[in-house]
């Protein structure tokens, strides 16, 4: 047992709160969620309303400036975003050195971290006074890495940037025009990609958005702390689900008995988890998922697409929502459960369902980075606990040595 009174007497009054359950690190003006209504607003404007009416770059500019852009100011934007968005040449080279089949999660944080060698004014003070080309330059390049990233993987040759295409068109057309085989953009294509990179562009103090505040605290430069946060959303507890949910639904597909899944979801001796089910903040279905649900069944039969894994997904959430174990416990699907189907439909390998996640989520970290460095905030640094050995315990270890 754990001696709570000697502990204060050493350690004095600390709040112990692990993983940071119900504690609150800043305020913050950027977005609010409502875990038990499943509400989320960026700046104050409802998502649903956003994802009918704007594309990313006026969210993104929302996130970072706080107001959506007049007609000029997106204008101006956009221009930032297509002088910024080619990289390097020496960096291309970059990309020969990594061995063939490395995730791209892992070239994209290393590239990003990289960006620091090659763009040197990267001190706090010049990244302040530089902000509005820092941040085009992030959110404009990581399109570009993640593209080239993926023609590597596949042998082809990288397509670049064309200025005369909107951020998604231009995303899509890097990733799959090809000198044999003309890319031909669809609208209905970069729609459905517009409304899931709103809807993944920023949710509060998520698992990478902390690291980039606590990292970005330290007055690290934008650069290597964005990278942090980019590592963060890898794991398949965060980001890295959407791509472990179409890695589940291929599991239970072939095997076919949905049953057995949520079955073994429930044991708690057995580690599996429902993937994109459940969340720390909501408590009722994901608002994000709601749209995507919906955008998923319209966007499939629109194009007529039939894919065997979104019958599969039914019947999860079905099954599990029917559960008085998930039921319980409030575990509703979140925004990870449909999004990876929408990507294949668009032709997006499963080992890039991440970065493209990592795409949409920059303006929120460039976002919280700035709300944070523009505050009173000191750097992260909580207390512990320490339940280790006291010098009576190890009187006389170091006599022998
Ligand atoms: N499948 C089965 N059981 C689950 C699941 C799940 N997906 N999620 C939570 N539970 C259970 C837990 O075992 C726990 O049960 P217990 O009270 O009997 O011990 C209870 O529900 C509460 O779960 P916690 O793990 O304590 O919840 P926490 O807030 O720590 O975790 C998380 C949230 C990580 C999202 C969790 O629900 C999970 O692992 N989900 C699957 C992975 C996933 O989809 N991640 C993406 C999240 S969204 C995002 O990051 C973009």
């Amino acid at each position: 047992a754990i001696d709570i009174a000697g502990l204060r007497r050493q350690t004095g009054y600390v709040t112990l709160d692990p993983s940071f359950m119900n504690t609150a690190a800043c305020y913050s003006q950027i977005t609010f969620v409502d875990g038990e209504r499943g509400i989320l607003r960026y700046r104050g404007i409802p998502i649903e309303e956003l994802v009918r009416k704007t594309m990313f770059v006026e969210v993104a500019y929302l996130l970072v400036h706080g107001e959506l852009p007049s007609e000029e100011q997106r204008r101006n934007f956009s221009t930032m975003l297509n002088l910024n968005s080619m990289l390097h040449e020496d960096m291309r080279h970059f990309f020969d050195h990594f061995p063939r089949g490395a995730h791209p999660m892992h070239i994209l944080s290393t590239m990003i971290n990289a960006l620091a060698a090659f763009y040197p004014n990267v001190d706090l003070k010049s990244m302040e006074d530089d902000i509005d080309v820092s941040t085009a330059r992030l959110i404009s390049i990581v399109r570009t890495m993640a593209a080239f990233a993926y023609k590597k993987s596949i042998g082809e040759p990288v397509v670049y940037p064309r200025h005369d295409l909107s951020y998604c068109a231009n995303f899509l057309n890097m990733m799959f025009d090809s000198p044999v085989r003309p890319y031909q953009i669809h609208p209905e294509a970069v729609r459905i990609l517009n409304i899931l990179f709103i809807l993944h562009a920023d949710h509060e103090q998520n698992c990478s958005t902390t690291a980039v505040r606590a990292i970005g605290s330290a007055q690290v430069n934008l650069y290597a702390t964005i990278s942090a946060g980019i590592s963060a959303l890898s794991g398949p507890l965060h980001g890295g689900a959407n791509q472990a949910v179409i890695e589940m639904l291929q599991m239970i597909h072939a095997d076919g008995d949905v049953k057995k899944f949520i079955r073994l979801a429930k044991d708690r001796n057995n580690p599996f988890r429902l993937m994109g089910f459940g969340h720390r903040v909501y408590k009722t279905y994901d608002p994000r998922a709601a749209i995507i649900k919906k955008e998923c069944d319209a966007y499939l039969e629109r194009i007529h697409y039939k894919d065997p894994l979104l019958d599969v997904a039914r019947e999860v959430e079905e099954a599990a929502l029917t559960d008085p174990y998930f039921v319980e416990r409030n575990l509703y699907p979140n925004v990870d459960f449909y999004t990876g189907i929408l990507y294949r439909a668009l032709g997006i390998p499963e080992n890039m369902f991440t970065v493209m996640f990592a795409l949409a989520r920059l303006p929120g970290w460039v976002a919280h980075w700035k709300e944070m460095i523009g505050g009173e905030t000191k750097i992260v640094r909580p207390r512990q606990i320490y339940i280790g050995k006291t010098p009576a315990e190890t009187a006389g270890v170091m006599e022998s040595r």
